[in-house]
């Protein structure tokens, strides 16, 4: 296992290309199964995640090539089986994706059930649910969900969504585009994501409108042809880094992020005295002087982003005052809370409520990673720590940001990647 080590204090200064979105590239990936042929897909981020998603393709039968440039070709001609096994499933749950695209193509899919995760229990029954209103029969059995169509395939229908799901409006999104007839999903996640992969699947021949609000309408169709894609910039990346170039006072353009996907953490930074402006084909974040303090509470999208209240946490501990932070989306999202206060911060929480007292700054220590976004926040913190940070188990921060040392190396960060010692673990 590796960890990074960090020696904070220095600004950040410079240009930084933000990658394909994660949480864009995988239903991307899933959905090249509802055609029987070659799929293309741009801008996909080197990230495990991708790689894991690739490797369970490849299980399925599906032929993956890959270039240096980003691209990739994934030809879903000949499917071998219809199974997500648990070993792929239980270290990426995004595996779940593969249900709809499966039971739409073959009628049938077994797909382990995810179990829970360091942020909370996150069932996939509102998937379910809206798989049963196209028809389907759904049995689980062995920890595993046994999945199948009507004997003519899915049928158009009506489906709401108890609580926003951005997997489930997903997985319903591709089971429906060759179900017969219409389907109407209603209570829809609205993320960007939503709209890359309607883009795609519109690039496939579907019939989607409505992506990007609460209701999805979609005509199926009996087949879809080709995918042929370039992924969304990654908005998530993007705001980890706004927020690292804030919280060490620097001055960085994010290459290729969009200030509409954007909005809730743009608004909170201004509050807080950041800049961040659009330039160019991309935005541009400066911060100098004080941080003022500000509380968030996260929602769906439009809202503020739960993927990104851990790294807006960590531009709060240091900042002037005292803020709140409501994490409304998971049930414990707050992991990176104990790490932080190893490293100085004062903050305090109570159910989904973090209550964080802004102090003078930071100071490094060894800190422990434990999901993704929590891992990218210890490195906020370290960059802006006095001393050194050593971050362990990198392996969560690979699984979602695309060459981070490199990223933050080039922007001045002292950073680097190091084999973790054996008393390390
Ligand atoms: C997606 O997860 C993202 N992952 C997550 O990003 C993100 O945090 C989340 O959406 C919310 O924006 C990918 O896109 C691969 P949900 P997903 O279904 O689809 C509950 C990251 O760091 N729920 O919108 O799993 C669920 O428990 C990751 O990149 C049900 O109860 O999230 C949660 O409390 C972390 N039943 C809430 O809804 C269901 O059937 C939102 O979950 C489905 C969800």
């Amino acid at each position: 296992m590796d960890k990074l080590v960090i020696e904070g204090g220095t600004p950040l200064r410079g240009e930084v290309r933000i990658s394909g979105a994660k949480n864009a590239a995988l239903p991307l990936l899933f959905a090249t199964l509802l055609h029987e042929g070659p799929s293309h897909i741009a801008n996909l981020p080197r990230l495990q995640d991708v790689r894991t998603t690739l490797n369970l393709l490849i299980e399925l039968g599906v032929g993956v090539r890959r270039s240096d440039d980003g691209t990739a070709v994934l030809d879903a001609a000949n499917l071998l089986s219809h199974e997500a096994p648990y070993d792929l499933v239980r270290r990426m749950r995004a595996s779940v994706l593969c249900l709809g695209p499966l039971l739409a193509r073959n009628g049938h899919a077994r797909v382990s059930l995810p179990g829970g995760c360091a942020i909370g229990a996150r069932p996939i029954d509102l998937h379910l649910q809206g798989l049963e209103a196209l028809g389907a029969t759904i049995e689980l059995a062995g920890g595993y969900v046994e999945a199948t169509a009507p004997r003519g395939g899915l049928v158009g229908g009506r489906v709401l969504f108890d609580q926003v799901t951005v997997g489930g409006t997903e997985n319903l999104m591709m089971a429906a585009a060759t179900a017969q007839g219409k389907t109407t999903l209603e209570n829809c996640a609205r993320e960007p994501e939503i709209s890359d992969l309607a883009m795609a699947l519109r690039s496939m021949g579907a019939q989607i409108t409505g992506d990007g609000t609460s209701i999805i309408e979609i005509e199926g169709i009996p087949k879809l042809g080709p995918m042929k894609h370039t992924v969304v910039p990654d908005r998530i990346e993007a705001g980890t880094y706004m927020a690292a170039a804030a919280i060490t006072r620097g001055d960085v353009k994010l290459v290729g992020a969009r200030l509409e996907h954007l909005d809730s953490l743009i608004s909170k930074m201004a509050q807080a005295g950041v800049e961040v402006r659009r330039e160019g084909n991309g935005l541009r974040v400066r911060h100098h002087g004080e941080l003022h303090a500000v509380d968030v509470q996260t929602r769906p999208y439009p809202g503020f982003p739960t993927d990104l209240q851990a790294q807006f946490m960590a531009l709060m501990t240091v900042a002037q005052g005292s803020s709140t932070v409501t994490e409304s989306v998971f049930e414990k999202r707050f992991m990176h809370v104990p790490e932080l206060n190893r490293m100085g911060a004062d903050i305090q929480t109570k159910d989904r409520t973090a209550f964080v007292r802004g102090v003078e700054s930071l100071h490094g220590a060894k800190v422990m990673a434990t999901d993704l976004r929590a891992s990218a926040t210890l490195v906020i913190g370290g960059l802006a720590a006095q001393g050194r940070t050593e971050v362990l188990r990198v392996y969560h921060l690979d699984r979602g940001y695309e060459a981070i040392e490199e990223k933050i190396g080039a922007l001045g960060g002292v950073i680097r990647r190091v084999p973790q010692d054996w008393e390390d673990d």
